[in-house]
């Protein structure tokens, strides 16, 4: 008998259960969208307002043993949807803060005021302790919600649309420590409406190291050296 697939994710049953069920629920709404989803500005939002678009859960994986790896206690999410994301980052920085001591916070940004209900109803089905004590959300436009009261920042998961991207990250920039993380995802499918964004985090004078992971799609992972 082969082993079990690997899960590095550290949960309780019913959460385990509650992230399987989230991402058939975001996969059967992509599998319904048009195939041109992506590029038709128009109508864009009305359309995206009721969808997860969950990043993929091996991604999440990922990300979760990131935050382990690297004891993240402070992490941004860009774009937090319905909260399936924000659930792996809370439950590591909650497991992060038990085992190494001190403060942190995951500040997730939600402009769809729906989506940050659903999100709240996620995270409280996971567990208010486990999980949703360890979330910020802010609610509104990020670009507003995230100029003030950002800590120093171990950590950003940048799960959002392209044209909002790479101004977020200049928000945050200011308080990235040395070695911090930013991922982003899509970065292969994605790459020409990324454009500005991988310009910017590959550009020799801007003090990133740059890796893209093989994950469907592409996921990059970029460290802020200086
Ligand atoms: C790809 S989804 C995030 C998915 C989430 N990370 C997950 O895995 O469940 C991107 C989200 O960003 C939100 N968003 C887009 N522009 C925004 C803005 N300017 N401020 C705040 N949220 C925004 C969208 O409403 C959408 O729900």
């Amino acid at each position: 008998m082969s082993a079990p697939a690997a899960n590095p994710v550290v949960a309780p049953d019913h959460v385990h259960a509650l992230l399987n069920r989230l991402h058939q629920e975001s996969l059967t709404q992509e599998e319904a969208l048009p195939s041109t989803y992506l590029s038709s500005p128009d109508g864009f939002d009305d359309l995206m307002r009721d969808k997860f678009i969950a990043l993929d859960q091996d991604k999440c994986h990922f990300v979760y043993q990131l935050a382990r790896a690297t004891g993240a206690r402070n992490i941004v999410e860009v774009g937090t949807s319905f909260g399936v994301s924000t659930i792996y980052l809370a439950l590591a920085v909650g497991s992060n803060l038990k085992h190494l001591g001190g403060g942190g916070m995951v500040i997730a940004t939600e402009k769809e005021h729906e989506k940050a209900e659903n999100a709240r109803l996620h995270w409280r089905e996971a567990g208010i302790d486990l999980v949703m004590r360890h979330i910020d959300l802010r609610e509104g436009d990020l670009l507003e919600t995230l100029r003030d009261n950002i800590p120093q920042v171990d950590l950003v998961l940048l799960d959002i649309w392209a044209p909002i991207a790479l101004p977020a990250l200049k928000l945050l920039e200011p308080k990235l420590r040395p070695g911090a993380v930013v991922i982003i995802d899509n970065s292969i499918a994605s790459a020409s409406r990324y454009k500005d964004l991988l310009s910017h985090l590959r550009s020799p004078t801007s003090g990133y190291t740059n890796l893209t992971l093989p994950y469907s799609k592409g996921l990059e992972m970029c460290v802020k050296i200086r």
